[in-house]
């Protein structure tokens, strides 16, 4: 009797597992069929849009190597062969940190402590030993799934539901900042770790037009309790009635006194603090910094760097789609008083200088 209880339950078995091969097979066809890019606008990146696509392979070592999609297949090949000679640039870059962090003229806008507020914006793979810090408007979501899918919770960046990929309690994406206190000093003093920057205003720009004018999540506490806090405190003209301008937002952040809204604010300012309040790039030893402007060799050096880059693959990014733009740049300070773009300026020249950003003249002067 138990005999002919088993034999059934084997057959299923078997067919349970032909439909599991079949299952990862198809999988990877999807993957490499899904390298498609797609943009719906070129200055945020909303959740949607997969520009760094990243495909991971939790099943290669199951299967033969040669029976991988050409897509799906460890990226050496694709990179030019001579930015693997050249991390002088990423060195240059962590120099310039070192000696702007000893310009003592600029140390109030250089240097933070490492709060709870800074361990909260870093994220832990602790598996491949890096540390993340989250600098938004710069294609963190895809960082942050890379993550999430090297860490364990979902096998594949595609099976991380949206809901999840900002939800720390699912994600399986601890926060240094839940960690001992020994447990964070090990982990920053052995880790890799890196962030991403880009241009300081056209940051803001982004951050505005994300939060404020097309709020593609639903986010609706940007419009409906921020931006009036920031009218009520910034607008200078009194009978204007429209929704907040740019104009407005650079009034409240030049303002030396930001920090009253700031704390009425949580932790939604990490859109618009400096970088350097959200990475502490002074205080904590970096491995790299990637620039959106050229995150197109950033990224994979990145991956290099860290050791993930046989894990994950990524896509090429369109030319052109991150590069600075000063024509927006200028159009969004247009009419914007002098006093108010220096005063702004004069809160983010920490980040200016440390990221090697050249001071926008054409705006201050
Ligand atoms: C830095 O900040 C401190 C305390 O807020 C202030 O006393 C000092 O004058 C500032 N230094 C510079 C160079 O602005
Ligand atoms: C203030 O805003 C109102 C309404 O938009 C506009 O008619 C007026 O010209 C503005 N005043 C100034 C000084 O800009
Ligand atoms: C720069 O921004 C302006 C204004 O937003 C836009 O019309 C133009 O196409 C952009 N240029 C590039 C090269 O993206």
């Amino acid at each position: 009797r138990i005999i002919e209880w088993l034999v059934p339950d084997n057959m299923h078995h078997q067919w349970l597992l032909l439909a599991a091969c079949f299952w990862v097979i198809f999988m990877f066809m999807v993957a490499s069929k899904f390298i498609t890019l797609t943009f719906k606008d070129l200055d945020g990146y909303s959740t949607k849009q997969e520009f760094l696509f990243l495909t991971t392979m939790p099943e290669a070592g199951k299967m033969p190597e040669e029976k991988l999609p050409e897509d799906v297949k460890p990226t050496e090949n694709v990179l030019p062969k001579n930015q693997l000679d050249q991390p002088l640039m990423y060195l240059e870059r962590l120099e310039l940190i070192r000696n702007v962090c000893r310009d003592e003229a600029l140390r109030n806008l250089s240097h933070t402590t490492v709060s709870k507020f800074v361990l909260d914006r870093i994220f832990v793979c602790d598996k491949h030993k890096i540390l993340f810090c989250q600098t938004p408007k710069v294609g963190n979501t895809q960082w942050k799934k890379v993550l999430i899918v090297l860490n364990g919770a979902f096998p594949s960046i595609e099976e991380i539901p949206e809901s999840v990929v900002h939800d720390h309690e699912k994600n399986g994406l601890p926060r240094l900042s839940s960690f001992s206190r020994a447990g964070v000093q090990k982990r920053l003093k052995t880790y890799f770790k890196f962030f991403i920057v880009r241009d300081p205003f056209e940051r803001l720009i982004s951050a505005f037009k994300d939060k404020f004018v097309h709020n593609p999540r639903f986010e609706p506490w940007y419009r409906h309790e921020i931006a009036p806090g920031i009218i009520r405190k910034y607008r200078r003209n009194r009978t204007e009635t429209r929704g907040i301008q740019f104009e407005d937002f650079v009034r409240y952040l030049g303002d030396p006194n930001h920090r009253w809204l700031d704390l009425q604010f949580g932790d939604h300012i990490i859109h618009w603090v400096t970088y350097v309040e959200l990475c502490a790039p002074c205080e904590i030893k970096y491995s790299v910094i990637g620039h959106h402007e050229t995150l197109e060799e950033d990224a994979p050096y990145i991956l290099r760097e860290a050791g993930i880059d046989h894990l994950v693959s990524y896509p090429t990014i369109p030319p052109g789609i991150t590069v600075y733009n000063r024509t927006k740049v200028e159009h969004y300070f247009l009419g914007i008083s002098k006093r108010d773009i220096r005063r702004l300026y004069a809160r983010f020249e920490g980040d200016f200088k440390l990221f090697g950003y050249q001071k926008p003249d054409f705006l201050l002067n």
